[in-house]
């Protein structure tokens, strides 16, 4: 209960709900002025005069700038790639097939057929059914479904002969395989060069 004689009581009453005139501790009085201040320099600088980008803008700068480095990134890899074609050279196919069943059977199946990972086996794809589409995807992976990053854990060329490998598993009919990706569109990967 307050003391009706408080001198920072005030006058007025709702419903038994009194009010105190409390000052306001200064720092909070000098962040309130502080923040007004700059509120009204921000609008100037950023709504009037467009000086500065705004969030949209610096996104997309930064957007840019990320892509570039991941072109440049591509670029070095299929620098580095032997072909672009998948390889039919037995010893290159017999390292991806060693490379497939140690690092992407786990997820894929030893046989391609899907686990956590999808088919790999038939004709339908959800980033591209190409076989850059399939390098880019395993080059870059697909981290937020799942699929690792293979850049930094496998050399291009083992990449190259991994995807290589795959490649002979299409067409190939494993018992029990994962169900087909019917909605995923075919041939059209994501485009990195956009
Ligand atoms: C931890 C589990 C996991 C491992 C290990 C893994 N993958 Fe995957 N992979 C996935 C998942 C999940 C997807 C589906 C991603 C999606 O839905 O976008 C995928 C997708 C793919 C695709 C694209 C399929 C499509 O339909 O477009 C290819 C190609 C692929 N993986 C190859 C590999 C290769 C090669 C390796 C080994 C070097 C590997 N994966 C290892 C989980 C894995």
């Amino acid at each position: 209960m307050n003391d009706d004689h408080d001198p920072l009581l005030l006058d007025h009453e709702i419903d038994g709900i009194r009010e105190l005139d409390n000052k306001l501790p200064r720092w909070w009085v000098l962040l309130f002025y502080g923040c007004t201040i700059f509120a009204a320099f921000y609008l100037v600088y950023f709504h009037v005069l467009r000086a500065g980008p705004l969030m949209a803008a610096e996104y997309d700068r930064e957007m840019k700038v990320g892509n570039e480095i991941k072109i440049a990134a591509m670029s070095k890899f299929e620098a580095t790639i032997p072909s672009a074609e998948p390889s039919k050279d037995a010893a290159v196919l017999d390292q991806g097939k060693a490379l497939f069943l140690r690092n992407c059977a786990p997820c894929h199946r030893p046989d391609g057929g899907g686990l956590v990972g999808p088919n790999l086996t038939d004709d339908y794809w959800i980033h591209g059914s190409s076989f850059s589409d399939n390098l880019k995807t395993i080059w870059n992976g697909v981290p937020e479904k799942g699929m690792v990053t293979w850049r930094g854990t496998l050399k291009p060329t083992e990449i190259y002969a991994a995807a290589s490998y795959i490649y002979t598993l299409r067409g190939t009919t494993p018992p029990n395989p994962k169900p087909r990706e019917d909605q995923a569109p075919k041939q059209t990967g994501p485009n990195i060069y956009e």
